[in-house]
């Protein structure tokens, strides 16, 4: 499912790479995440439309989403769609009703030192700050999108 990984070539480690006089903590964009209403249809429009490789929908029971996952030779798009009651992105689609981007992710080495320098820095998470399991099956956070632009940026372990 984590289409990123199947070639087993990773970008050179960010870690090392100083901009501005900072240590940079991001790597690799893991996907773009966008919210629809309805996921079959979406996942024609980019079969049909774009040519695209779209995975069959899998139910995240834990994470309240349905997903799809557009496979792209850089990275990849998730198509999220509720599920269930309590969905994390029920109110999303209530303010967007035909959809839109919900998250970008970013990979990081070290999800609690990333953790860690952010608080240090200001930044806030949303939830209580521990990582959660993701759907890739790796830690994730997501930071609170009032630091960023009004992008919800989820950072996953690489
Ligand atoms: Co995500």
């Amino acid at each position: 499912m984590d289409a990123g990984s199947k070639d087993g070539v990773r970008s050179p480690k960010a870690l090392s790479i100083e901009t501005h006089g900072e240590i940079l903590m991001i790597g690799r964009l893991n996907h773009i995440a966008i919210a629809v209403p309805d996921i079959e249809f979406a996942s024609n429009q980019y079969r049909k439309l774009l040519g695209a490789k779209v995975t069959l929908p899998v139910d995240e029971i834990e994470h309240g989403v349905t997903v799809a996952f557009i496979e792209l030779p850089n990275t990849k798009v998730e198509l999220i769609t509720p599920f269930g009651k309590n969905s994390p992105i029920a109110r999303f689609l209530d303010k967007y009703p035909s959809g839109g981007i919900h998250h970008v992710c970013y990979e990081v080495e070290d999800i609690i030192a990333a953790r860690d320098k952010l608080l240090s820095k200001g930044a806030t998470f949303l939830g209580n700050g521990n990582p959660k399991i993701g759907a890739h099956g790796k830690p994730i956070l997501f930071l609170h999108p009032k630091d960023f632009q009004g992008t919800l940026i989820e950072i996953e372990q690489s």
